[in-house]
C-alpha cells in the first residue's frame, strides 16, 4: 500500500552530488566554495549563546534583510530570507504557480526546477537552450505562448556558467508575461570587471525576483541561507502566506550576519576562484577538454575528441582515484562533465590525475 499522491509516486526526486564522508576525496563535483567562510563566522559561532535557542528566531531575520538591502542600495522590505536558494525556488513554485498550471525554463538548467514543478503539479515548458548556451530568441514568446506564471532562468546559467547581460534580463522581465526568477546563485563568481549588476531591475518590473544564497559566494552551503530580492508586493504573499513561520534559525542568522557583514574575505575567495578557474580551464584546453567560457566557480567541458573514453568512463575513473566531478545522465550533458574549480592544488591534482587516464587511452589505443 502506498499512501504517496499519485503524482509524487511517478516523479523523480532530485539526483545529490555525491557527499563523501572520507576528507581526502578531492570534490569538485557540487560547486562549493573551496574556501573555507570568514573567521568571522567562526568568531560568531564560538560567541553563540545556547540558551538564546530558549525562544523562537526573529520571523523575518530582520537583521540580515537590513544588511542586504544597505550592502545591495535596497529597502529591507525587497529582501526576503530563505532556507537555502532551494527554498526560494520551492517558494516560488507553491507561490506563483497553480497546479496545472505552466512553469517554463530553458534546457538544460539546475534540475531542481524540474523536481518542484512536480511537486507543484505544474505542467513543465521546456525550451532547449541555443548551441552556445544562451536562451533562443524565441524564449519569451514561447513561455508568453504556453501561458506560463512562472519563468526561471538561472544566470550565471547553470551548468555551462554562461552570463546573460542585465540588458537581456530586463529584456526578459519586460516580455514575458508572469513572474521571472532570475537564479543568481552563482553570482558572486562574476568578473567584476563587467560591472554585472540586476538589483535594480527589481524597481523597474513587478513581475521580477532575484535568487541568492550564501552557499558559494559566502562559504556557507552547510549553513542553508538564501534569500529572494523583489517588488514588495511581489514578495508579500511570500511573506505572509506561504513560507514557513520561522522560516530561518537563530544560529543561522546569526552566522549568515557575521559572513555577509565581512563581505571583503568573501569578495577575497571570489577573486581566489576565479583565477583558479580560469587556470583550470587553461589546464583542461591543453589536454583537449572543450567548453564555454565561465563566470561561475565550475566549467562544463566535453573530453577531447581523440579519447576513446566518453564523459561517463572519466567520470568514473576519476571516482576510482578520488576525485569526484560531475555527471548527468541527460541528452544534451550526458557527454560533458561539470567540474567545480578548487583550490590550486586540487585543481593540480585533477589535471594530473586526467593526464595519466588520457595517457592510458592513448596507449590503449595504440
Ligand atoms: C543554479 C542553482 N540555483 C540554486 C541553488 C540552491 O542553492 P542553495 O539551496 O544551496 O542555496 C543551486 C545549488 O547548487 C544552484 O546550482
Amino acid at each position: 500500500m502506498s499512501y504517496e499522491r499519485q503524482s509524487i509516486r511517478r516523479m523523480e526526486g532530485y539526483g545529490y552530488g555525491e557527499q563523501p564522508d572520507d576528507p581526502d576525496v578531492v570534490k569538485l563535483n557540487t560547486n562549493e566554495n573551496p574556501y573555507p567562510p570568514s573567521p568571522a563566522v567562526a568568531a560568531a559561532l564560538a560567541q553563540f549563546d545556547a540558551a538564546a535557542l530558549r525562544r523562537y528566531p526573529p520571523a523575518e531575520s530582520e537583521a540580515f534583510r537590513r544588511l542586504a538591502a544597505a550592502q545591495l542600495g535596497l529597502a529591507p522590505a525587497e529582501v526576503l530570507v530563505t532556507h537555502g536558494g532551494d527554498e526560494g525556488l520551492r517558494l516560488a513554485f507553491t507561490t506563483f504557480v497553480d497546479p496545472g498550471a505552466v512553469f517554463a525554463m530553458g534546457y538544460p538548467s539546475y534540475s531542481l526546477y524540474e523536481v518542484l514543478a512536480r511537486v507543484q503539479g505544474c505542467r513543465i515548458e521546456s525550451i532547449p537552450l541555443a548551441d552556445d548556451w544562451s536562451l533562443p530568441a524565441d524564449f519569451c514568446a514561447r513561455a508568453n505562448g504556453a501561458d506560463a506564471s512562472l519563468t526561471c532562468v538561472v544566470n550565471p546559467h547553470a551548468p555551462s556558467g554562461v552570463l546573460l547581460d542585465v540588458d537581456t534580463l530586463a529584456g526578459i522581465a519586460g516580455e514575458v508575461e508572469g513572474v521571472v526568477l532570475i537564479d543568481e546563485a552563482y553570482v558572486d563568481f562574476v568578473d567584476p570587471a563587467l560591472g554585472h549588476d540586476a538589483t535594480r531591475l527589481i524597481r523597474e518590473f513587478d513581475n521580477l525576483l532575484l535568487l541568492r544564497t550564501l552557499s558559494k559566494g559566502y562559504s556557507l552551503a552547510g549553513l542553508r541561507f538564501g534569500f529572494l530580492l523583489g517588488n514588495p508586493g511581489l514578495l508579500e504573499p511570500i511573506a505572509t502566506k506561504t513560507r514557513d513561520s520561522y522560516n530561518q534559525d537563530l544560529l543561522a542568522q546569526t552566522l549568515a550576519c557575521a559572513a555577509y557583514t565581512d563581505e571583503q574575505y568573501a569578495r577575497s575567495t571570489w577573486c581566489r576562484v576565479r583565477s583558479a578557474r580560469d587556470a583550470l580551464a587553461s589546464g583542461l584546453a591543453a589536454l583537449g577538454f572543450r567548453g564555454p567560457a565561465s563566470q561561475t566557480n565550475f566549467l562544463l567541458v566535453a573530453p577531447p575528441s581523440n579519447w576513446s573514453l566518453d564523459a561517463r568512463a572519466i567520470y568514473e575513473q576519476l571516482k576510482a582515484r578520488g576525485i569526484l566531478v560531475r555527471h548527468f545522465d541527460t541528452p544534451r550533458l550526458g557527454g560533458m562533465l561539470r567540474i567545480t574549480a578548487g583550490t590550486p592544488e586540487q585543481n593540480s591534482l585533477l589535471l594530473e590525475a586526467l593526464r595519466g587516464i588520457g595517457e592510458v587511452d592513448h596507449a590503449a589505443q595504440e
